[in-house]
């Protein structure tokens, strides 16, 4: 298929990179293409950035059948840009498609189509030290229609936003609420696509956190109540007793890429890593006992970001001393130094784009 390139008149001017938050500003341009049961995915087409008028019936603003990945293009110290393992992000969007019955995207083409936008957008990627191109792939349905059913046409648009830290705490910890009373999916349901109703699903969890004074909501499984899954907008990971462990994917938690990164490397040092099933009684009797060393969560937005403090309940428990632990620091560096081309690439994560 050929991409129409339609380039914007004017372009903005572009942000300081030394100021740059999360996901307030985007690019000059964006892709297009869209689905009709007749023709399949067609008219693939890069234009200036603009708003998507839409039908007030639009299934996706009533039925929520929408999917999204997150993914980021990182300037090296000699000024390529590159993409860390985005042949991921696009398998994960397809199982999030089938979960949603929204037609697949050929693969190979998506990622040709977000380089060939990266090409035209190369300026936008930020220079300061940890600042990236977060990069929006999303799928929604278009049919104006208010039946209950999958919808026949759909948009799928790339977006992409200069990017600092996720957290305004930075790689500083941040404190997590751990909450009984609220549930983010069960095993059977969505909770392993990318979809956007698991995030408005977390919306008030998050809301009460932070009136606690706490960043982000751990969610606990959704029928016991009891095994640790996943942090509003990162895997977790936590430390006991030398064993890395990361809750084993039940079906209701999102199978990060940059989770199985830290996995993989850890694999690679012979650190002991465990998949599996973590109570929060198990993690709170390690702390009683001094055998929590670390908790630390992963992801595309966050990267690495350390665990300081847990509230569960009525116990306030802290980390370690507080401070990012010694694994942390190890992961987030070497995932750094792959993405920002400053080591070597040791699993082939890395895909050149200019
Ligand atoms: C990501 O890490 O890319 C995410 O999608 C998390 C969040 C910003 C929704």
């Amino acid at each position: 298929m050929q991409i129409t390139i339609t380039q914007a008149d004017q372009l903005k001017s572009k942000p300081d990179d030394a100021k740059l938050g999360f996901g307030t500003l985007f690019t000059d341009h964006m892709f297009n293409m869209d689905y009709h049961p007749d023709k399949g995915w067609h008219n693939p087409r890069i234009e200036p950035y603009t708003p998507i008028a839409m039908d007030p019936a639009t299934m996706v603003l009533h039925y929520g059948q929408g999917i999204f990945e997150g993914l980021k293009a990182y300037r090296t110290g000699s000024g390529k840009i590159q993409l860390f393992r985005p042949g991921n992000n696009f398998k994960r969007l397809n199982r999030s498609a089938r979960m949603l019955c929204i037609p697949e995207l050929d693969e190979t083409f998506a990622l040709d189509a977000l380089k060939a936008l990266l090409v035209i957008e190369k300026d936008w990627v930020p220079r300061a030290p940890q600042t990236s191109l977060y990069i929006r792939p999303t799928i929604i349905a278009t049919d104006p229609f208010l039946g209950v059913r999958a919808s026949y046409t759909y948009r799928y648009f790339i977006i992409l936003s200069p990017v600092g830290a996720y957290y305004a705490e930075g790689f500083n910890p941040v404190k997590i609420w751990v909450t009984q009373d609220h549930v983010r999916a069960v095993s059977g349901g969505v909770g392993e696509a990318k979809t956007i109703g698991n995030y408005a699903a977390s919306l008030l969890a998050a809301e009460k956190a932070q009136q606690q004074g706490y960043t982000q909501v751990l969610w606990l499984d959704g029928i016991e109540r009891k095994f640790v899954e996943e942090v509003g907008s990162m895997n977790i990971f936590i430390v006991i007793d030398d064993e890395l462990i990361s809750p084993a994917l039940s079906g209701s938690i999102l199978p990060g890429i940059t989770r199985d990164s830290v996995i993989s490397l850890a694999k690679m040092w012979n650190i002991k890593v465990s998949e599996r099933k973590i109570s929060i009684d198990e993690v709170i009797d390690a702390h009683g006992s001094g055998k929590l060393q670390e908790i630390f969560g992963s992801g595309t937005a966050a990267v690495i970001s350390p665990v300081g403090e847990l509230k569960y309940g009525h116990q306030v428990i802290t980390i370690g001393d507080g401070q990012a632990g010694p694994l942390a620091n190890k992961f987030f560096k070497a995932l750094i130094d792959i993405q920002y081309g400053n080591s070597q690439d040791p699993m082939g994560w890395i895909e050149p784009v200019a």
